[in-house]
């Protein structure tokens, strides 16, 4: 089993993102989760092109682009251009999610699909095959913080037995409220791809928190 442990910098503190980005770096942090937002899909604003752009100039990691947007298939070669190597759009928010899908991933990069909690996860059934990761809410997208909404653990389970019965290669992606406490329970259930908020950059210490996280699982699960 591999397990990302992926930061979302809606968390870090703005004024100091350079310097939170090394420490990630440091961290041995592979991938970052930058989380988009409209003002309309969400109520809430945040990253938009420039940050993403100027996060791309400096560092190598994996940029893993949320977007919490209505109409995000205008902006996918945007998002493409500023850099972004997976992109990720809602169920609820696009309309034409195949098409989207394919545009992402003709582009070269990978393309996600992030549900609700309240969305059923049989809405991808005939999106499965297209798909590299499938981003399961864990608290109601647009904010931080928040608290994990523990009946995810089932549909955790449910996409998992759905791509291990037919052997689909999406990653299963959670993000919101994972913390320390919980972080055991939705990997056993099956996600791998965790992205955490507040859980690494809340109080200053990311190193600390994210050897926290790694400690957790055998070093050799770490990817
Ligand atoms: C919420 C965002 C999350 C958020 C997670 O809509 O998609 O990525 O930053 O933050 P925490 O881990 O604090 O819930
Ligand atoms: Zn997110």
């Amino acid at each position: 089993m591999a397990l990302l442990i992926n930061p979302s910098l809606l968390a870090a503190d703005f004024c100091n993102l350079e310097r939170h980005i090394r420490i990630l770096e440091e961290s041995n942090i592979k991938s970052i989760h930058i989380d988009v937002m409209d003002g309309n899909f969400v109520s809430n604003l945040a990253f938009g092109i420039g940050e993403i752009k100027a996060i791309n100039r400096i560092t190598n990691m994996k940029l893993d682009v949320h977007l919490m947007i209505n109409n995000a298939e205008r902006y996918i070669e945007t998002f493409v251009e500023s850099g972004a190597d997976s992109i990720t759009v809602h169920e609820e928010a696009c309309t034409h999610l195949y098409k989207t899908i394919q545009h992402i991933k003709s582009l070269g990069i990978e393309a996600g699909i992030a549900l609700n909690p309240s969305t059923n996860i049989n809405n991808l059934r005939y999106v499965f095959n297209l798909v590299n990761k499938v981003l399961i809410m864990t608290v109601e997208p647009g904010f931080g913080g928040q608290q994990f909404i523990s009946s995810m653990k089932e549909k955790i389970v449910d996409t998992r037995v759905i791509k291990d019965k037919n052997k689909y290669g999406f990653e299963i992606q959670v993000d919101g409220g994972i913390n320390s406490e919980n972080i055991r329970s939705v990997v056993n259930c099956g996600a791998t791809n965790i992205v955490i908020g507040s859980g690494i950059f809340d109080g200053g210490h990311i190193k600390e928190n994210i050897n926290k996280f790694y400690s957790i699982f055998d070093s050799s699960c770490i990817v």
